[in-house]
């Protein structure tokens, strides 16, 4: 496996590994990989080439936010990647990622806005550029990344294709703990009684999904999603949603509906969302 620092190591490493006709996977991580994570690799390693980023973003982090404390342990995830079959993992320090003073943005205006977007104010400008950044370093044939961050997806699939770039997005499921709970990175932030807590986000959706299937129009449903948080003692209510997977926007009469929603638990925000087709 090869490491590069740089993004100049990173050309010269893509120049020497890439076999003339083998797809190149990218994917792009942030660390302390769990078995998320690793389902990605996974699913890259099945088609060709795997490369995987590891890079806190600070672009993407807001004021107060825990960029600072966000878990990082490159030694263990090198470990993972090398067991898991990654050919090339790129990562950078900060300038060597960003360099001094960029001042460049990308942003999918409202999409990115909206939602998640609200409640985290130019998160996905900051994804966006990072993630435009690595398809450019990186060129890749195919990208992947988990239904975990659902609005994650809807912006970079439509900043895609917006910009034109020949990449095919491909989107892996969420993988949980046996109670319901997402894997996350932040799990590790929950403490004690939080921990239990943190299965309403699973219970809110499955609710949701519940009163849909059983005929409540979206308002009810977002009630309901609600009323789960309401009634879990040490949950702070974030937003809960019923939305258009791709727009985010009011959902189609008999189309898709997305549910997802968002609560802090001791301090700890979490996210998760459960397609409906
Ligand atoms: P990070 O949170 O490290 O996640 C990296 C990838 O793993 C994302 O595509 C995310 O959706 C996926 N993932 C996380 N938890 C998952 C789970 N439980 N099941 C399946 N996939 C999961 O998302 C980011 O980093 C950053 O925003 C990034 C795209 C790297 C840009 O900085």
């Amino acid at each position: 496996m090869k490491i590069a620092r740089t993004r100049g190591e990173l050309a010269t490493v893509l120049e020497k590994e890439r076999d003339a006709g083998t797809p190149v996977n990218l994917v792009p991580t942030m660390g302390a990989l769990h078995e998320g994570h690793v389902s990605l690799i996974r699913a890259a390693r099945s088609s060709g080439f795997v490369a995987l980023s590891i890079f806190v973003n600070s672009l993407q982090f807001g004021p107060g936010e825990d960029y600072r404390v966000y878990p990082r342990d490159e030694k263990r995830d090198l470990e993972s990647a090398e067991a898991e079959g990654v050919a090339v993992v790129f990562a950078p320090s900060v300038d060597d990622m960003l360099g001094p003073a960029p001042t460049t943005t990308v942003s999918v205006g409202r999409l990115g806005d909206t939602v998640e977007g609200r409640a985290r104010p130019g998160h996905f400008d900051g994804v966006c550029t990072i993630v435009a950044i690595l398809f450019n370093l990186f060129l890749p044939d195919r990208a992947f990344f988990g239904q975990k961050d659902a609005q994650q997806v809807a912006v970079i699939k439509k900043m895609t294709t917006d910009l034109g770039w020949p990449v095919e997005i491909v989107v892996c499921p969420t993988i949980r703990e046996a109670d319901g709970l997402a894997k996350s990175s932040r799990n590790a932030y929950l403490q004690g009684e939080d921990r239990e807590r943190a299965t309403v986000l699973w219970r809110a959706l499955r609710d949701g999904c519940d009163a849909l299937s059983n005929g409540r129009d979206l308002a009810g449903v977002e009630t309901v999603m609600l009323d789960a948080f309401r009634s879990t003692p040490g949950v702070e209510p974030g937003y809960a949603r019923a939305v258009n997977p791709d727009t985010f926007e009011r959902p189609a009469p008999g189309g898709p509906v997305l549910l997802v929603v968002a609560a802090t638990i001791g301090g700890t925000r979490l996210i998760d969302n459960l397609l409906v087709e």
